[in-house]
């Protein structure tokens, strides 16, 4: 398609028509210009391909992001996105509607489940691995929801009050990192508003940020009824209104155009996004087919990574088959698998952990509590009581049911239905050993968590957690899976608890970057269960840190390596994770922050080593007033180990070669600051030769208090105390300007 030549045909009313879609999946077609329409499907853990009669497909269910982000296994994302590019080529779809990589900020958000991680570089990663195998398919990804949408309380109205600063740190790495590593085809804006405008006519959002700074030159699609203002979104970069307005805003384009409040440049420029995108999958259709069995089969495989195995007292696992156990909970008939809402699959095949217990050996099993609902059955928790009396160990499968999470509301609160709880109280007094298998798709509170003796986080695994659960807690699978997001004991210790979900229509990220571990581990806050954790059925000795060198610039960075051994007896994987701890004080930064991890495969005996490449952005923080990422030069800690709270080496390094920040020359400069300054330090020295020596010391003063008060007094200040007149304090700061000026031209 010669697609500027097109462009160039179509009369304004046909290039009004093309920036909406069509019958809710679709583009609109040109047939007289050589134009097909494509289509769109969610995602984004399965294909979920809708027809127009509103019928959605059989698919296959992966796991949900929630546990997918656990494997911390950029290879398999690959291999899921892969499988789901084939199905969207088998399908005729164009683009998969994810992935979704909005930071969980609190564990309350409805749609936890389909993000990845409270931590933007997990999230960046990740999801960038998904978009490569996905579009090495030549089918399109849909990285959403740009940006700051945390919450389902007033999606659509709402303000996410964030600074730029934690936008640029927190909000904003994960579709960064995709857009530079990943290149994903389109960009699905967010409802909600940023600091007052929506996304969907963010000028700054769209246009500056996403594509003039990160360079992405795809296309920009609104979230599903996202639009307010059409006019302000296509001048602020929003190329493809969903589902569109019916024709509605057809007619006002085109007379914004007329009118002069629209330039035909920015409409043009959106047509042949839209177009870019249609040509680029239909110039590479093929045929593929939607090997349900296959991708089954996979969605198993994916959910025995995922699991993330969170205790396991005196070994109580794995079970064996000897033993009598007893399962208990209605989610062993009926595994809570995925979420509900817009990534809802119409799965191929569910495997229920009963439908397998007897390949499994001498299992019982008893409902207990129902896993639909919360309501406590006195006498079905009674027959499972008298169940568990009978067995040596007592499996429960627990959760939290449909109704408790899903798109479209946030939880009310972080507990379990009381029944479970109930019922797990009553299971640990019996004196054996109680392992729960959890199926959630965002942390809870585990009250109970010191009586088990195991718990292992299924969360919403997909199709195949039924299968992927039993092999597991059997020891087919040596678990590997490690928690993408902390679980804080209560909710009220999440640092968003005092401001979420907002009121007034707005709600403020007062918490800053300070986000999930970045939180409890700078207040050194107890934690449930911390970022990065989980355990195997082997063990892992670490050794050997080395770092390429101990002083280099930012732009040189460093190479970090650590060596792992599997000292266990069987074959495991394990996460090496690293992170850096900034020592500069060159600004309120988290005690650490992850950036890299690396998961290892390792035979019993086996050693092998995880490599790590730093650069600049590893250490930087992002500076609003340069507008600038900003790596102090100074010392920092570099730290490696399994979780955010178990490090097992640590190493100092040294940053050098980045300019020092100038002070801003005002009379209100504190003195402190220009005598420390390497710009300034001489010449105020000098400068203040005359003022100093008139100043006297009082009785009650120490030099130490002296020292303090110079300090922080601004410069203005020596007409107050020292006698100065206002032309020596301007003639001052009109020399340290000038000092500065000549120092960094
Ligand atoms: C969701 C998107 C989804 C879209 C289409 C919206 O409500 O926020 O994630 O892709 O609907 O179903």
């Amino acid at each position: 398609m010669d697609i500027d030549a097109i462009v160039k045909k179509m009369t304004l009313e046909e290039k009004a028509r093309a920036l909406e879609g069509e019958a809710t999946w679709y583009t609109q077609d040109y047939p007289e210009l050589g134009v097909p329409k494509i289509q769109v499907s969610d995602g984004p853990h399965g294909l979920r391909k809708m027809y127009r009669d509103g019928k959605t497909i059989t698919s296959v269910c992966l796991p949900a992001a929630c546990a997918t982000a656990c494997s911390f296994d950029t290879e398999l994302m690959e291999t899921i996105g892969s499988a789901i590019g084939k199905e969207c080529q088998a399908e005729d779809v164009a683009v998969i509607l994810g992935p979704a990589v909005n930071i969980k900020r609190s564990p309350l958000c409805g749609r936890n489940f389909e993000y990845i991680s409270e931590d933007p570089y997990v999230a960046g990663k990740l999801s960038s691995a998904l978009i490569k195998g996905v579009q090495a398919e030549d089918v399109g990804t849909s990285i959403k929801h740009f940006a700051a949408n945390n919450q389902e309380f007033e999606r659509m109205y709402g303000s996410s009050e964030v600074d730029e600063r934690t936008l640029r740190e927190i909000y904003f790495p994960a579709f960064e990192m995709a857009v530079k590593e990943a290149k994903p085809w389109t960009v699905m804006c967010s409802y909600n508003r940023i600091n007052g405008t929506y996304s969907s006519e963010n000028p700054w959002l769209l246009n500056e940020v996403l594509r003039d700074e990160w360079g992405f030159d795809g296309l920009v699609m609104s979230d599903w009824g996202a639009v307010s203002d059409r006019i302000a979104g296509i001048a602020a970069g929003l190329d493809l209104d969903m589902p569109g307005s019916r024709g509605v805003n057809n007619e006002s384009i085109v007379k914004a155009v007329q009118e002069g409040r629209l330039s035909e440049e920015d409409v043009d420029k959106a047509v042949a996004n839209i177009l870019r995108l249609v040509e680029k999958f239909v110039s590479k259709r093929r045929k593929e087919t939607f090997d349900r069995e296959a991708d089954h089969a996979l969605a198993v495989k994916a959910a025995k990574e995922c699991i993330v195995l969170l205790k396991n007292e005196e070994k109580v696992l794995p079970l064996s088959k000897e033993e009598k156990v007893a399962l208990i909970g209605g989610f062993a008939e009926a595994p809570r698998y995925q979420g509900g809402g817009s990534s809802h699959i119409n799965s191929f095949r569910v495997v229920s952990a009963l439908e397998l217990a007897e390949a499994y050996g001498s299992c019982t099993y008893s409902r207990g509590f129902s896993a639909t609902e919360d309501v406590t059955d006195e006498a079905l928790q009674k027959a499972a009581v008298e169940a568990a009396t009978e067995a040596d160990k007592i499996v429960v499968f627990a959760g939290l049911p449909d109704v408790f999470e899903s798109e479209a509301y946030d939880r009310a609160h972080m507990q379990l239905p009381a029944c479970q709880n109930r019922l797990i109280d009553q299971l640990t007094k019996l004196g054996k050993p109680v392992i729960v298998v959890l199926h959630n798709g965002s942390p809870v509170e585990l009250p109970w968590a010191d009586e088990v003796s195991g718990i292992v986080e299924a969360y919403l695994g997909g199709e195949g957690v039924g299968e992927a659960v039993m092999d597991v807690l059997y020891g087919g699978t040596n678990p590997s899976g490690r928690l993408a997001e902390s679980f804080p004991i209560k909710l009220s210790d999440n640092p968003s608890f005092l401001n979420f979900p907002g009121t007034g229509h707005k709600v403020t990220y007062a918490e800053g970057v300070f986000v999930g571990y970045r939180y409890y581990d700078t207040k050194q806050m107890a934690v449930r269960f911390p970022f990065g954790y989980g355990l195997s059925y082997t063990d892992f000795r670490y050794s050997n840190l080395r770092v390429s060198r101990d002083s280099f610039t930012a732009a040189e960075g460093v190479t970090v390596s650590v060596d792992v051994t599997n000292v266990g007896d069987r074959a495991g994987k394990e996460t090496v994770q690293l992170y850096v701890a900034d020592q500069t004080g060159s600004a309120v930064r988290p005690v650490h922050e992850l950036k890299g991890f690396c998961k290892l495969a390792l035979e019993p005996g086996e050693t092998k080593t995880a490599t790590f490449t730093l650069d600049k952005r590893s250490f930087a923080w992002y500076d609003v007033e340069s507008k600038d990422w900003y790596a102090a030069n100074g010392s920092y800690v570099i730290e490696v180990g399994r979780s955010s709270r178990q490090i097992e080496y640590t190493a100092e390094v040294h940053i050098i070669g980045t300019p020092e920040k100038p002070p801003v020359i005002t009379p209100d400069v504190q003195l402190g600051e220009l005598m420390q300054s390497p710009y300034t330090r001489e010449y105020i020295q000098e400068r203040l030769k005359e003022y100093m020596m008139k100043f006297t010391q009082s009785d009650s003063e120490t030099d130490e208090m002296i020292e303090a008060i110079v300090r922080f007094l601004p410069l203005r200040t020596l007409r107050s105390f020292q006698g100065a007149t206002n032309e020596e304090v301007e003639s001052i700061c009109k020399g340290l300007q000038e000092c500065i000026d000549r120092q960094t031209q």
